[in-house]
């Protein structure tokens, strides 16, 4: 089918792992197993207009827009993901792209977009080739989407579909595979339905090493192997906990999955560390107010030193309460988002 110009809009969310992606293998593959909440209000929204050229290119051609402004600094990611992709997208180099992106949440938060971001950008492009090949199915297109996602950010292959994302090949986990996200097969207990996550901007600041870098500490590190089996086991245990919706079981490997995260950059060579006082300040105090409480709160992180506050919907109130009073002093300018599980992306 002949295409000559169009334009798509495509709405995708940001994800918080529970069982954490660290290290990987060529060809943006995992070096384990991870799964992961899709969330609901942290999201970006990629409009990519298309016009045919006269003549292929050898590279993609694009002009880029973040929030209304052209952003230079931001193409080589991009182009970095087309040359990626053209392999399998090979109509690419005959169009032109003109690509407009915006964030929900506030730009140089500490989130991280690139989950999102590239989840957003993978879907436009799987929205051209629809447009070139009308019988692609929902199916198709949402795993090549992943798929494309996942050369993009790795993380962002979990961000197509919701609410629960497993990613890399587990030989406990049917259908699991290491080329893109996939909704996680097995029975979920309603206790996790809607589940919450306030995250906790600590520190807003430009990330002190970028994940690519992270990743590649794992090489040679060492206790990678012993991690890359221990999320392989967490996998296998949280089938059962999110069966039954034991939640005490469920903290308990949630909290590990963050710690050992920060665990291994702290052992890496070079090493660093990504928490700040007031993480650790946070972190204490959720874990008092369980104790006192016995409500199901706890925390995980990303490769920073923000928080995310993870709750059942049904206890909203009172842990929203507990973070405004006790939590939300920590956070730089004492900025939080509330968010929680969502379904996924969205075609505008
Ligand atoms: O997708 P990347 O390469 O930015 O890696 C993200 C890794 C973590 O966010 C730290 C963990 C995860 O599984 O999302």
């Amino acid at each position: 089918q002949e295409i000559k110009t169009g334009s798509v809009t495509w709405i995708s969310p940001s994800n918080i792992a529970l069982v954490k992606y660290w290290g990987k293998k060529k060809d943006q593959i995992p070096a384990n197993p991870s799964i992961s909440f899709t969330l609901n209000n942290c999201k970006t929204t990629t409009t990519l207009e298309f016009s045919k050229k006269k003549a292929a290119g050898d590279i993609t051609d694009f002009d880029l827009y973040f929030e209304g402004s052209s952003k230079p600094e931001f193409k080589p990611k991009i182009n970095s993901f087309f040359a990626r992709i053209e392999k399998y997208c090979p109509y690419i180099k005959d169009y032109k792209f003109t690509i407009s992106t915006e964030n929900s949440f506030p730009h140089s938060s500490g989130i991280a977009s690139s989950a999102s971001g590239m989840s957003a950008l993978a879907l436009c492009i799987m929205s051209l080739e629809k447009e070139l090949n009308p019988a692609i199915d929902e199916e198709f297109f949402n795993k090549k989407a992943s798929f494309l996602a996942r050369l993009g950010s790795g993380s962002a292959c979990r961000s197509i579909e919701g609410p629960l994302i497993i990613w890399g090949k587990h030989v406990k986990t049917e259908n699991s595979s290491d080329l893109y996200g996939s909704k996680y097969p097995y029975e979920v207990n309603d206790i996790f339905k809607n589940y919450q996550d306030t995250i906790l901007l600590v520190d807003k600041g430009t990330k002190q090493v970028s994940s690519s870098i992270g990743h590649n500490l794992m090489h040679g590190h060492p206790f990678a192997e012993a991690r890359f089996q221990q999320a392989h086991s967490n996998l296998e245990k949280l089938r059962e906990i999110f069966k039954s919706g034991d939640l005490k079981a469920f903290i308990k490997i949630v909290e590990s999955e963050a710690l050992t995260l920060h665990a291994m950059m702290m052992s890496s060579n070079p090493y660093f560390i990504l928490m700040k006082p007031n993480t650790l300040e946070i972190i204490n105090r959720i874990w008092s107010f369980r104790e006192e409480t016995g409500l199901p709160v706890c925390f995980t992180l990303d490769a920073g030193a923000n928080v995310h506050v993870l709750y059942p919907e049904k206890n909203k109130s009172e842990i929203l309460e507990f973070i405004k009073n006790e939590l939300v002093a920590y956070c730089e300018k004492e900025q939080y988002l509330c968010d929680e599980v969502g379904k996924g992306a969205e075609k505008l």
